[in-house]
């Protein structure tokens, strides 16, 4: 039997309702903030990719899918999507009118790697990209929109980690530091930190050969090395993240894995699946668009990882299918019945999960299987209740209690069982 090649797989009918929540969600903040849907090719001239990602990176140097076509044209299955929209930005000349252009994409990226849980050799990206705002302003925006997405998604504990790379006035300084560190080190170094060290320097701390990051300790970094103007740009990136309640935490020794990165970088790690993993990484990329043939516009991005999202997202989903339901509905008497059984449906249809017991049996056994059913909130609906015009809602993890009057009782159970 013929079988998928190593690293690719299927998305299985039964997994696609979740594909397509995140990618409806993620598609409505990116309309919020501005953003348009670009959809490029699936294949591009290897140069493209050599050039923007650099050659020194694992990527270009032993992870794309590079053939020649049967004209002997070098073509690559693209391994990000960043390089291909810088493309067509410069192509259509979509900087003439206004360089300020927000684009959004979502689809497949391929990369050799070795397969595990969250890497594949074909893996999917929600990419977004923001042309002509040198603000660092726009730096804390992006890393605020993972925030937001993450929130509706009700993930929590995931961090941004953020550094500063700098910029083409004070790189030299750092790598010339960063040359001395790694000359003295050189006998511990891998061949691979060797040759790279002359190429980019840089891409020796992404290294994760283990003695090489033990003979990387203490290496100088560029947070160490950053000109006034990279260190003011970074200082408003996080004081802007302050003033908006996103967490994160300064990593001096984040580099990330592209070449074309200046200042901010950023990645969102977890650990979620296992051994510690980013689900999203990105950053500014101000002289990407000159390089590749465009005038000197600024530039900043970032790429989800959707597999890895995924898999978080429905390990979340498998713990709170053990859960009990947010709302359990206690209904004492005929009329009750009716009206329980009316505000349950309409809570479900609203994403909330409950459940009532039809049986008509006393208050106390009623609450006993609310008990069981592990509930979080019960609702006390008898006839009394309802001709004082004070139904009871109990929230069992807090112990508190709080009367809801019959004008709309649907609505006030809504937001007080979605504060928890
Ligand atoms: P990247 O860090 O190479 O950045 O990839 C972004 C995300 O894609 C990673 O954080 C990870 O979640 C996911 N990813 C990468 N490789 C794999 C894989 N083999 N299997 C599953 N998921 C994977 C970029 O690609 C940049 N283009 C991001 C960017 C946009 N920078 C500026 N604009």
């Amino acid at each position: 039997m013929i079988q998928t090649i190593r690293g690719f797989r299927d998305i299985l009918p039964e997994e696609a309702p979740l594909w397509q929540r995140i990618e409806t969600i993620a598609a409505d903040i990116f309309r919020n903030f501005g953003f348009q849907e670009i959809r490029i090719p699936i294949m591009e001239k290897t140069e493209l990719f050599a050039r923007s990602i650099g050659e020194a990176t694992d990527i270009v140097e032993k992870e794309m899918y590079t053939f020649p076509d049967r004209k002997g044209d070098k073509l690559t299955l693209r391994p990000e999507a960043t390089a291909s929209i810088v493309r067509s930005y410069i192509q259509h000349k979509m900087y003439a009118a206004d360089p300020v252009r927000k684009f959004y994409t979502v689809g497949p990226m391929f990369r050799r790697e070795r397969p595990q849980k969250g890497r594949y050799r074909q893996f999917y990206q929600i990419d977004a990209e923001v042309f002509g705002i040198a603000s660092p302003y726009i730096d804390a925006q992006l890393i605020q929109i993972l925030n937001e997405l993450f929130q509706r998604l009700g993930l929590s504990g995931l961090k941004a980690h953020i550094n500063s790379l700098g910029c083409p006035e004070c790189r030299p300084n750092f790598q010339k530091a960063l040359l001395d560190f790694l000359s003295a080190r050189k006998e511990a170094l891998c061949d691979n930190c060797i040759r790279r060290m002359e190429k980019n320097p840089l891409r020796t701390l992404d290294c994760k050969v283990p003695t090489c990051r033990q003979a990387l300790e203490g290496a100088p970094t560029t947070l160490d090395h950053l000109c006034p103007d990279c260190s003011t740009h970074f200082d408003t990136v996080q004081s802007t993240l302050k003033a908006q309640n996103v967490d994160f935490i300064v990593d001096n020794t984040l580099v990330r894995g592209l070449d074309y990165y200046s200042r901010t970088a950023f990645e969102i790690l977890t650990t979620a699946l296992g051994a510690q993993s980013a689900v999203a990484g990105g950053g500014r990329y101000d002289a990407l668009v000159q390089e590749l043939g465009g005038p000197q516009i600024p530039a900043i991005g970032f790429a989800i990882g959707f597999d890895r999202l995924v898999h978080i997202v429905e390990q979340l989903d498998q713990q709170k299918g053990n859960e009990g339901p947010d709302l359990f509905l206690l209904a004492l008497g005929d009329k009750a019945m009716e009206n329980c059984h009316i505000w349950s449906s309409q809570l479900n249809l609203s994403g909330f999960r409950t459940e009532m017991d039809y049986s008509g049996k006393s208050l106390k056994s009623l609450m006993k299987r609310a008990g069981k059913r592990n509930a979080r909130n019960v609702l006390i609906v008898g006839d009394a209740e309802m001709e004082a015009n004070a139904l009871v809602l109990r929230n069992m993890e807090a112990r508190t209690q709080t009367t809801i009057s019959l004008d709309d009782p649907v609505g006030e159970i809504k937001k007080l069982i979605s504060n928890i």
